[in-house]
């Protein structure tokens, strides 16, 4: 029996009660709690420390996670890692063939440097077929600033039919991009339990989704906490949002972009204008991280600076009405 279709009731220590306090908050499968931690997992279901310990124990024997990983098994879930393509030659090859799935990929720089741009771009993309650089997936985007636009979408499609003399139809790739609003950073966060729970009944349709987008992760955080004495809270939720965000990717072998901005003006605060908002929790937990700044006209440079496995390198590309295109086409 694989874990998928063992339900949490059948963990020791989970009656009806802790089963239906779990469930409400997103820990609804075996793997969801293997990976909490026991204080969270505790206080979520309002069970002691030392219960939660035992029942998460219990998770991961089931479903196989916390241990050490050999090599060669490593390598085997590896293989189900995806890419989605930006359809931008120069950036695709940047990236190793586009965005990996089981993988958080940041972009950031200043206003207007295309980085919901590239968002829109990836939620169609995502629908495509592997051969055109897609996954067969669908999009969940969470919009912090209410810059989702469904018009831009149908741009992007129709330009896709333009490229692949075919004849993609909007409304249909609209239908696939799931999109929330989310009004504060609490509800920001709360917005990944809901997507975890959107993705599960999504899991075994044609369209699963290979792709969450958090457009912007920080504007809320930044916004709220403001002066000093509030820089580690900020820090501890941030950290603990990626690490759901994260779990996210990895349970559901979905791709993960979110984008973040600079300081337009030096800040005593936030620091260098050049550097990006949320300092090194945010570095280290990204996997891939793109600097994006503006070139002449619509042109755009994407800079690879942080990688695990891919050189550091530039790419250009161009933001058209039809969408985002290479230099090479
Ligand atoms: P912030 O969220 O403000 O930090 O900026 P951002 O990095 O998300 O910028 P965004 O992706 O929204 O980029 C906006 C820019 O994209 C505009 O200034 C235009 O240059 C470009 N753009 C958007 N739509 C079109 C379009 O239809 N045609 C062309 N040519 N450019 C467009
Ligand atoms: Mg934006």
């Amino acid at each position: 029996m694989t874990t998928n279709e063992m339900s949490i009731e059948e963990l020791p220590g989970i009656g009806p009660a802790t089963a239906e306090k779990l469930k409400d908050a997103g820990f609804n499968s075996i793997e969801a709690i293997a990976v909490a931690s026991p204080s969270e997992l505790a206080n979520t279901a309002e069970i002691g420390e030392s219960t939660a310990v035992k029942i998460i124990a219990a998770a991961r024997r089931s479903a196989d996670i916390g241990g050490f990983e050999t090599g060669d098994a490593i390598l085997e879930r590896r293989k189900s890692v995806g890419r989605i393509s930006l359809g931008c030659a120069e950036v695709d090859r940047m990236m190793g063939g586009g965005f990996e799935t089981q993988a958080i990929t940041e972009v950031y720089g200043e206003f207007g440097c295309g980085k919901t741009q590239i968002a829109h771009q990836i939620a169609v993309n995502v629908q495509l077929p592997v051969d055109k650089g897609g996954l067969d997936g669908s999009a969940i985007l969470i919009d912090t600033e209410n810059t989702f636009r469904p018009d831009r979408i149908a741009q992007m499609v129709n330009g896709l039919s333009k490229r692949y003399d075919d004849d993609f139809d909007p409304e249909e790739f609209l239908k696939n991009i799931h999109v929330a609003r989310a009004y504060n950073s609490n509800h920001q966060m709360l917005l990944v339990e809901s997507a975890s729970e959107l993705a599960d009944s999504l899991k075994d349709t044609e369209k699963p989704v290979r792709l969450l987008i958090v457009d912007s992760l920080t504007a809320h955080f930044r916004a709220e906490y403001v002066g000093r004495g509030t820089l580690s809270d900020r820090q501890q939720k941030l950290n603990k949002h990626l690490h759901n965000i994260m779990r996210f990717g990895d349970l559901n072998n979905a791709a993960v972009f979110i984008t973040n901005q600079v300081m337009s003006k030096p800040d005593a605060f936030f620091g260098d204008p050049t550097k990006p908002i949320g300092g090194h929790i945010l570095g280290h937990t990204s996997t891939f991280r793109i600097y994006l700044r503006k070139s002449k006209g619509e042109k755009r440079v994407a800079k690879l600076v942080d990688s695990p496995n891919l050189p550091d390198g530039e790419a250009l590309f161009t933001v058209t009405y039809d969408g985002l295109f290479g230099e090479e086409g």
